[in-house]
């Protein structure tokens, strides 16, 4: 199946479960007293690492389903699980991971194109020519695949040394390609998907030190010249030899400053108890003090399964049962009583807006973007209905995910449902004409 089919025929899945699905995503969304529902009533999005190993196990996906708005494939997108050889791509894995979370509503977060680590053999043999060459098509490969479906990737991930010197780290690219080629990924990353947000990926950069400052510099350097970049993730594995840093806000504030997301990308913190869950609070706290923090994510569902199990770092016991970690960071996200939740401050009078713009034209069909504007009131998600003229079809959607009655496309977000008071976010779709040029009409925007 070619990439075109392939992204038509995923698209239309995402569609025909989605109307099953909504009823789940609808349900937690009503209640705040789950991880994601309640970030969403902070306008966050709330994550985990996911393996498709695992998505057979029925307590890891009933705890994945209900508590988490947003997944980031484990180790499933990689270079060595997805271009094992030049040129051959396989996203089985990938797939499966994708095809569960656009199932149950939640988004996907993209993990990671270029990375020294978990890189095929055949990459490291290329002259510099070929290997720039091997990146792009790697780049435009994965994004392509996948493009409209992932709110954010990690572009290149651990760039930058450890220690003092904030030097960049030796690796195939850094090697061959010199200090250009993190700017050539992302700007092949934005040809490949326009809508994804683009992240450059780190660990030890958490508080202000010569490696988060070489990070710094690199973002400002990339803005100030208009090279593509969106966001900085903030992996933050965390344990008694690398704590919770005490300028991590600070850290996350100054790179918000710069213009760009900040997101906590794979967060892990060892310990247990009382101490554990003080540590998550403050991370926590942190992310929803920067108006930039769109978002967090754990690396993983449960302790057992962690790349740190010893250390069990993660909300969920091995059992599955809440840690107290668990309920800290519930607590500090505003649990049950979060914004716009039952109980709690703008309860029942979010609203939203919908207005509706033709973008481009052609014989036999156009593009429709509609803007989703919230009220007065920060949203955690929204529907909005589009009525499409008799004989008119949608052929692709982009940044929303649809479900159709008839000639009725209810579109929900995909990455994009919590929006702060008075902000808009657009979603967009393809129609085929069949011979009428009518415009659809938009139905009311309701928020949640
Ligand atoms: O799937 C094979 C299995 O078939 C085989 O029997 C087994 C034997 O070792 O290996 C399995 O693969 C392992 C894979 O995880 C899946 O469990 C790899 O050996 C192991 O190296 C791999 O570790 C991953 C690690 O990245 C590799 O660098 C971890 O799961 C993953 O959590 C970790 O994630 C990284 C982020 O991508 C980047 N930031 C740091 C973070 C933690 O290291």
């Amino acid at each position: 199946m070619n990439m075109m089919l392939r992204r038509l025929s995923r698209a239309a899945t995402a569609g025909l479960v989605a109307a099953a699905a909504l009823t789940a995503a609808a349900h937690s969304a009503e209640a705040a007293d789950t991880l994601g529902s309640a970030a969403a009533g902070q306008g966050r999005y709330f994550g985990t690492a996911v393996a498709a190993g695992h998505l057979g196990e029925a307590d890891y996906t009933a705890t994945l389903d209900r508590e988490f708005g947003s997944v980031t494939p484990e180790n499933e997108m990689k270079w060595d699980a997805t271009e094992p050889s030049r040129g051959t791509f396989t996203f089985t894995s990938a797939d499966r991971i994708v095809d569960h979370a656009q199932s149950r509503g939640m988004d996907v977060r993209g993990h990671t194109l270029v990375w020294h680590s978990q890189l095929p053999s055949w990459v490291g043999t290329l002259g510099a020519s070929d290997l720039r060459t091997a990146m792009k098509d790697h780049i435009s490969g994965l994004m392509g695949h996948y493009k409209g479906e992932i709110h954010s990737w990690d572009v290149v991930n651990e760039a930058f040394q450890d220690g003092g010197s904030g030097a960049r780290r030796s690796s195939p690219f850094q090697d061959k390609l010199g200090d250009g080629f993190i700017e050539e990924a992302f700007r092949a990353a934005r040809a490949a998907d326009p809508a994804a947000k683009l992240c450059y990926n780190d660990y030890n950069t958490d508080g202000v030190n010569a490696k988060s400052t070489a990070v710094y510099n690199m973002v400002k350097d990339f803005t100030s010249r208009g090279v593509p970049i969106d966001c900085v993730g903030f992996q933050s594995h965390f344990n008694s030899n690398s704590p919770v840093p005490s300028d991590y806000r600070q850290n996350l504030q100054r790179f918000a400053d710069l213009g760009v997301d900040v997101q906590i990308t794979e967060l892990d913190i060892e310990g247990s108890g009382s101490a554990q869950a003080a540590d998550y609070t403050k991370v926590v706290q942190a992310c929803l003090a920067v108006e930039r923090c769109t978002g967090m994510t754990v690396w993983g569902v449960t302790d057992k399964y962690s790349w740190r199990s010893g250390g069990t770092p993660l909300l969920f016991d091995g059992n599955y049962a809440e840690k107290p970690a668990y309920d800290a960071v519930l607590s500090a996200l505003g649990g049950p009583g979060g914004p716009g939740e039952p109980g709690g401050p703008g309860e029942g009078t979010a609203t939203c807006t919908a207005t509706y713009t033709r973008t481009a034209d052609w014989d036999g069909g156009y593009n429709g973007e509609v803007t989703v504007t919230a009220g007065s009131e920060p949203i955690g998600s929204w529907t909005a209905t589009v009525t499409l003229p008799a004989r008119q079809s949608v052929s692709a959607l982009w940044n929303g995910t649809a479900a159709f009655n008839g000639n009725v496309m209810t579109v929900r977000p995909s990455w994009n449902g919590a929006l702060a008071a008075g902000t808009s976010t657009t979603f967009g779709f393809t129609v085929t004409k069949n011979g009428s040029d009518a415009a659809p009409a938009v139905g009311a925007c309701t928020a949640s």
